[in-house]
């Protein structure tokens, strides 16, 4: 979704920007822009289509001088990617950045106009600056008229205003949208996210949910959004600004996937006992409260971690534990209440679908309890409950590593559940618990070994016209991220199915053209997987297979085969997405595509 920065300090703003929007590419956007309010009070905007280098060709040559700031890039929700729609929006000199959607814009527009004001974009946000141009026509100082344009809108927005008006601040806002303050030495700046701001601060401080910040070079005073003070200390972070720069590797999602086994011994850390016997939760008060049922709510790659997460719980916990996309769950009026957990899955922690979900799920009395990726993400402060994936930085917009420990943190949990309520007693929970401890050394393994087999085979891929995954038992869900992984980096249509499924439909598809990739690991389902895989053959469809070592049954129907080291059914999972991150990768680049942001994608989908 859209990224935002602002500045305010002694450095040269437009270099501030750009360097901060550069390191929000990763959320996926359209065009991008920035404004830049010189010494004298005089505004300059510039604004283009498409990537940063779009809009750094059109800088050249002017020297935009300046020390406050304010920068976007626009993922396009109302009106078409153009330099007209892109951000900064300004109206006599009142410049605004918005990240969100202005609800009652139409009407607000209606009545600008009527006053006659002249709109230039097709953007929701352009009235935003309008209404505060007009509150400041009408005698109101910049900061005010801010507070009394915001009380006009409804809607879900994160916004940074500047205005001629009064170059020494910038005013931020929060509803729903995420936005972060930074603290530096005689600088402050606010972002989308924490990576912008890491080359010129550790100190941060979250927006919280309607809350108002006015931002001048030694200070920023937080209000809510009516007013009232709010006293918050800010905190350092300890990520460094080369945590996210791409280490070495060709893309983004090369670097999250080789990272693997460190970010799955960095979810693992201090959550096993030094018997091995059980799980250290974060924070274990929630699992006191009787549990009666789980609901596990996500979208798109968490929706997989949480159908995986499903099928721990049932196999370890035995607790009725059922799956639901978060977009759908919010609107269903939903059978939950006191006695359910629901568990919300979100790497971001923003999604608005998910975010809502939970609060649904929450107002009828459900507790609930976070697996997500950021600390002070919207979904952790609402939540009753954290458990923190400890991924580190995912900047690609494929999720891989984020995927994988959400995988780790939800078996955790279920082996969690499952001492709690007794359903296995400590020499059990120790098998489960020293499998997930040697997960580091055996994806490390997989990840050494990948790419002699999934090159050639990505070579095999590169011109399929449409693909199916397939598995059964947990690998359903693998099956369904494989497709999913191939669908939003190549552009090759794939679909996940449960290979039993097969029968009733999909098997129409197969002809000696239709790439099948099955998802093979030994469980009990193993021979009635290899009689599904033997109807693919008979019809001439081609194969490709990943197994246990030693596999034999499968091998001889597949043409290419990728070997994972011994596992269980609970730890095959985790081991089998990985052969199929770097397949979907390597095809994407041989395709000649940009796999760190493709096409229509945005890494947080803070929009429902
Ligand atoms: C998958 O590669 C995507 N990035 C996407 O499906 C993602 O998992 C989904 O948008 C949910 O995001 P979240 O985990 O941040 O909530």
């Amino acid at each position: 979704m859209c990224g935002i920065v602002g500045y305010v300090g002694p450095k040269e703003a437009a270099g501030v920007l750009i360097g901060g929007l550069r390191l929000l590419e990763y959320r996926g956007y359209d065009s991008a822009g920035i404004a830049i309010l010189d010494d004298k009070g005089a505004l300059n905007v510039e604004r283009a289509t498409g990537k940063l280098k779009a809009l750094e060709t059109k800088l050249q040559g002017r020297t935009l001088q300046g020390h406050a700031g304010v920068g976007h890039t626009r993922w396009a929700t109302h009106g078409r990617p153009s330099d007209e729609n892109a951000h900064p929006h300004e109206a006599d000199g009142v410049v605004v950045v918005h990240n969100g959607i202005i609800e009652n814009y139409r009407e607000l527009k209606e009545a600008l106009i009527k006053k006659g004001r002249k709109f230039r974009s097709e953007t929701d946000t352009e009235v935003l600056a309008h209404l505060v141009a007009d509150h400041i026509a009408r005698g109101k100082p910049f900061v005010d008229a801010v507070r009394a344009a915001l009380q006009e809108v409804t809607g879900a927005y994160a916004v940074v205003f500047m205005a001629k008006a009064d170059p020494s601040h910038l005013v931020a806002a929060r509803v729903a949208s995420p936005l972060i303050l930074g603290l530096g030495d005689g600088e402050t700046m606010v972002a989308s996210d924490i990576p912008a701001i890491l080359p010129h601060t550790r100190k941060i401080l979250a927006l919280d949910e309607g809350e108002f910040a006015v931002l001048s070079r030694d200070a920023i005073v937080l209000t809510t959004l009516d007013g009232k003070p709010i006293e918050r200390k800010p905190r350092t972070v300890d990520w460094t600004p080369a945590m996210a720069e791409r280490g070495g590797y060709k893309h983004f999602m090369l670097k999250e996937i080789h990272e693997q086994p460190q970010a799955v011994a960095d979810t693992l850390r201090g959550r096993i006992s030094a018997d091995e016997t059980s799980v250290l939760l974060d924070e274990p008060e929630i699992l006191n409260e009787a549990i009666e049922r789980i609901v596990v709510i996500a979208m798109g790659t968490s929706n997989h971690a949480a159908q995986m997460l499903r099928d721990y719980m049932e196999r370890v916990a035995r607790v009725p534990c059922s799956v639901e996309l978060a977009s759908e769950f919010r609107y269903r009026d939903p059978l939950v209440g006191p006695g359910t957990l629901a568990v919300a899955i979100s790497q971001s922690g923003e999604t608005a679908d998910t975010l809502a979900a939970a609060k649904e799920a929450k107002r009828k009395g459900a507790r609930v309890l976070a697996i997500t990726n950021v600390m002070e993400s919207s979904l952790a402060r609402i939540a009753d409950s954290r458990l923190y994936t400890r991924a580190g930085v995912e900047i690609g917009v494929a999720s891989t590593k984020a995927y994988v420990t959400q995988l780790v943190a939800g078996y955790l949990l279920a082996l969690a559940v499952a001492e709690k309520k007794a359903t296995l007693g400590a020499t059990e929970r120790k098998h489960h618990l020293q499998q997930l401890l040697h997960l580091p050394m055996q994806i490390s393994t997989v990840l050494k070994s990948a790419d002699a087999v999934i090159v050639p085979m990505a070579k095999a891929w590169q011109q399929a016209p449409s693909a199916l995954f397939l598995g059964r038992g947990m690998q359903v869900a693998t099956a369904y991220e494989g497709a999913l992984k191939l669908k939003e980096l190549s552009y090759i249509h794939a679909e996940g199915y449960a290979a039993g499924e097969m029968k009733h439909g999909p098997i129409a598809l197969i002809d000696p053209d239709f790439m099948v990739l099955v998802v093979g690991t030994k469980d009990a389902t193993y021979e009635k997987l290899v009689s599904n895989v033997q109807e693919v053959r008979a019809r001439e469809g081609r194969v490709f297979c990943i197994v246990n070592q030693g596999d034999t049954a499968l091998r001889e129907l597949s043409e290419q085969v990728f070997e994972l080291p011994p596992s269980t059914p609970e730890t095959a999972p985790i081991l089998a997405v990985l052969p199929l991150q770097l397949l979907a990768y390597h095809v994407a680049c041989l395709r000649g595509y940009d796999v760190d942001q493709p096409r229509n994608l945005a890494k947080s989908v803070t929009v429902e």
